[in-house]
């Protein structure tokens, strides 16, 4: 059984979505969901499945405990899923090129510290950009920098607001995001 870590800062909806996913799915699980929002609600999302939440502040995740704590689970990915904190370079060390993450744009655009959930599609609107997307890509040092693995891009009309932006970035991240996770843990059923 292949194993899948999440770190999420916020609703959680993304953390739900995978994991309901690989509920249906015998060959990976999630085995553990972290977050540095202790009302964050990713929080009261997770607790419905059984699966272990554990809140840490920001000093905590650069701590060697903390790595020791994710050994343990013995994760095959880490999942960063709405995550705002700057990823530790002593955990991505330790797994290279098995930390990933979603951005609600089409990076390097709308890339950056600061660049974040609404903010980016915020500017998107503002930009009038004819198209957004998703980019799913290894964490690495710098915000948003890591090598993209996949990206998705939709049109956006002229009349759509910020929150309708977002609402189609959800529904491609619920679409894609757990099939990619599946492709790389290169498991045979999807
Ligand atoms: C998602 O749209 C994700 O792409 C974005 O935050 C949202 C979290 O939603 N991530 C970033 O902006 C990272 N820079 P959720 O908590 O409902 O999954």
């Amino acid at each position: 059984m292949r194993k899948i870590v999440i770190f999420a800062s916020g609703s959680g909806s993304n953390a739900e979505n995978i994991i309901k996913y690989f509920n249906i799915n015998d060959e990976a699980t999630v085995v553990g969901v972290f977050t540095n929002n202790p009302n964050a609600g990713v929080i009261e999302r997770v607790k419905k499945y059984n699966i272990q939440v554990e809140v840490f502040s920001k000093s905590q995740l650069f701590e060697s405990e903390f790595l020791q704590k994710i050994a343990l689970l013995q994760p095959d990915l880490i999942v960063l899923a709405g995550f705002l904190l700057k990823f530790p370079e002593n955990i991505i060390a330790d797994y290279p090129n098995r930390v990933v993450n979603i951005h609600p744009a089409l990076l390097p655009k709308y890339g950056g510290k600061g660049m974040y959930g609404m903010n980016v599609h915020r500017a998107v609107v503002e930009n009038k950009e004819k198209e957004s997307g998703i980019t799913i890509h290894y964490v690495n040092e710098n915000y948003d920098e890591g090598g993209v693995i996949f990206q998705k891009s939709f049109q956006v009309a002229g009349d759509d607001s910020a929150e309708d932006v977002a609402t189609k970035i959800h529904e491609l991240e619920f679409k894609y995001f757990p099939e990619v996770i599946a492709g790389l843990l290169e498991l045979k059923t999807k």
